[in-house]
């Protein structure tokens, strides 16, 4: 390959095409500089509505809006050239019916340039997966914990114990047969998760679901140690940026305070430099 050849950004059937075989990796990224970091290591990264939380400190993903998904997928659309790009679609801009989905859908796509877009919902969303699909719109589906439907859920819980599995089981099987080209599956047991993962024949993106999936995916922040407001127990700290950061701005501080910043080196003599010829 020439060192200008284009990089081939997969698509979603690249990756539906991966079901079964090397573990896809995705993380979530909001800005232009995070998806520029994750990029080299994903096959696909997630805008994910975390957003609100994450960055705008929102006490749950509700309040984010589509301008606020367009935003962060036009930045971090800017900092990606290998991972393909998801796009979560926000509460209320999808529920209502499919007619309503594909509006919002084929805005996020047109004015993000994403790949696809994930909504959350099983059996009740399927229609709207068809309606979706059967017009160029590529979807994840996200099942198991929908962090948009926390109010009826009643709380962060894990989804699909005991008898309730077979709600997840035929959640699984609905977006599968809808068209959807892969599956998020959150908190829910590992049992369970590996069960739908030998059962559907897309692929299942883990988030606090099983090292059997065939992908995972974590919130940047979360895993970078950034976003340390709580920390779930399917999160691993693979770094620890936010005492890194703590640290750096007491030494900032302390500087600043002790007029050792700016140094000799970071301010500028009044010598006119020599132009060169
Ligand atoms: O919004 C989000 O970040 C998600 C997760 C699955 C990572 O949907």
């Amino acid at each position: 390959m020439s060192a200008t050849a284009q990089i081939r950004v997969p698509t979603p059937m690249d990756l539906k095409a991966r079901k079964g075989q090397e573990p896809l990796v995705s993380l979530t990224a909001y800005t232009t500089p995070i998806a520029q970091m994750v990029d080299p290591h994903c096959d696909f990264v997630l805008v994910g509505d975390s957003v609100g939380m994450v960055l705008h400190g929102l006490p749950s993903t509700l309040g984010v809006t589509m301008e606020m998904m367009i935003l962060h997928g036009q930045a971090v659309a800017r900092g990606l050239s290998r991972a393909m790009m998801v796009v979560d679609m926000p509460f209320g801009s999808y529920e209502e019916s499919p007619q309503q989905a594909f509006r919002n859908a084929s805005r996020i796509m047109a004015e993000t340039g994403c790949a696809a877009v994930k909504l959350e919902g099983g059996v009740e969303m399927a229609e709207t997966i068809r309606f979706l699909t059967h017009r160029g719109v590529p979807v994840m589906a996200h099942i198991g914990l929908t962090p948009q439907a926390i109010n009826t859920l009643g709380g962060y819980t894990v989804q699909g114990r005991g008898a309730d599995a077979q709600r997840i089981l035929d959640d699984a099987d609905a977006v599968t047969a809808a068209g959807a080209f892969s599956v998020v599956l959150e908190k829910v047991p590992a049992a369970l998760a590996d069960q739908i993962t030998a059962r559907i024949d897309i692929p299942t993106i883990g988030i606090g679901a099983s090292a059997g999936c065939d992908g995972q995916v974590l919130v940047v922040d979360d895993m970078l140690g950034l976003f340390t407001a709580f920390k779930p127990k399917f999160v691993k700290r693979f770094g620890a940026l936010g005492e890194a950061g703590d640290a750096a701005v007491a030494q900032y501080a302390a500087e600043v305070r002790a007029r050792t910043f700016p140094g000799p080196e970071h301010v500028f003599s009044d010598k006119v430099p020599e132009t060169k010829k």
